[in-house]
């Protein structure tokens, strides 16, 4: 049997804002149902990079395939099989969690059940009808995440998931993102930032270090010492 289609494909990958570069040549492959870690100092491109993966920035340069489709021309087939988490909660803030799940519910046509499962799994059942702008940014980012899952899209994206959680809401949501080794044995392909070195190791297949926007550094997590990803903040 052939392989199947690489989940991500680039090559020669760019994008600017206005005059700045902000991504430059980024070439990779990955595998459907592997984990990416994406780490990088501040400003080094990775935010860019999720956001051009998640079809919100058009790529400027280069060769970018999603799920087997090219961007930016048909990321309308590919919208509604991603999950994105970024710095923003992408909430309603004067609605309650459970009507913004249940407004992505109807989007996605999951059904309501699902909702209340996924609220669970966050640990904001107690919460959820409170309106997001009362809410700390802990339970802010609990309630993105259960977003970001909650129509089970086959690649999901996620920024920095674990920002502003405590240790114990960190564990807990480990396993529905997959991250931290936690990961459930399921098929879907995931992009995860960090700034962590050991953490964001555990548990991916592939790291990519950027530094200015380029790829310092592209090799099999097993591969990569934490050390080195602590010489790309040097
Ligand atoms: N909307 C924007 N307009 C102009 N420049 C931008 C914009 N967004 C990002 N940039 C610039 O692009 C570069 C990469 O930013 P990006 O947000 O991708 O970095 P990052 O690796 O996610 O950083 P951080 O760790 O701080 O989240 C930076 O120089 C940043 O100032
Ligand atoms: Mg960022």
């Amino acid at each position: 049997m052939p392989d199947p289609a690489p989940a991500l494909v680039l090559r020669g990958a760019g994008r600017r804002y206005g005059e700045r570069a902000a991504l430059r040549d980024v070439t990779l492959e990955l595998e459907a149902g592997r984990t990416l870690v994406v780490f990088g100092p501040n400003g080094a491109g990775k935010t860019t990079l999720l956001r051009m993966l998640a079809t919100l920035l058009r790529p400027h340069a280069g060769e970018v395939r999603v799920l087997g489709r090219p961007l930016p021309g048909d990321g309308y087939a590919v919208r509604g099989r991603i999950g994105f988490l970024g710095h923003e909660a992408l909430l309603y803030r004067e609605l309650s969690g459970r009507e913004n799940l249940r407004f992505h519910a109807k989007l996605h046509r999951v059904a309501a059940g699902r909702v209340d499962e996924v609220l669970d799994a966050v640990g904001m059942t107690a919460r959820c009808g409170d309106p997001v702008a009362e809410l700390s940014r802990g339970m802010v980012q609990r309630l993105a995440i259960a977003r970001a899952v909650l129509h089970e899209p086959e690649l999901l994206l996620l920024d920095e998931p674990l920002a502003n959680l405590d240790p114990a809401a960190a564990a807990q949501v480990a396993p529905l993102i997959g991250v931290g080794g936690a990961g459930p044995s399921d098929r879907r392909t995931r992009v995860v930032t960090s700034h962590d070195p050991a953490g964001g190791l555990q548990g991916a297949d592939v790291a990519l270090g950027l530094k200015g926007g380029r790829v310092a550094l592209l090799a099999a997590a097993t591969d990569v010492e934490p050390a080195q990803i602590a010489e790309l903040y040097r």
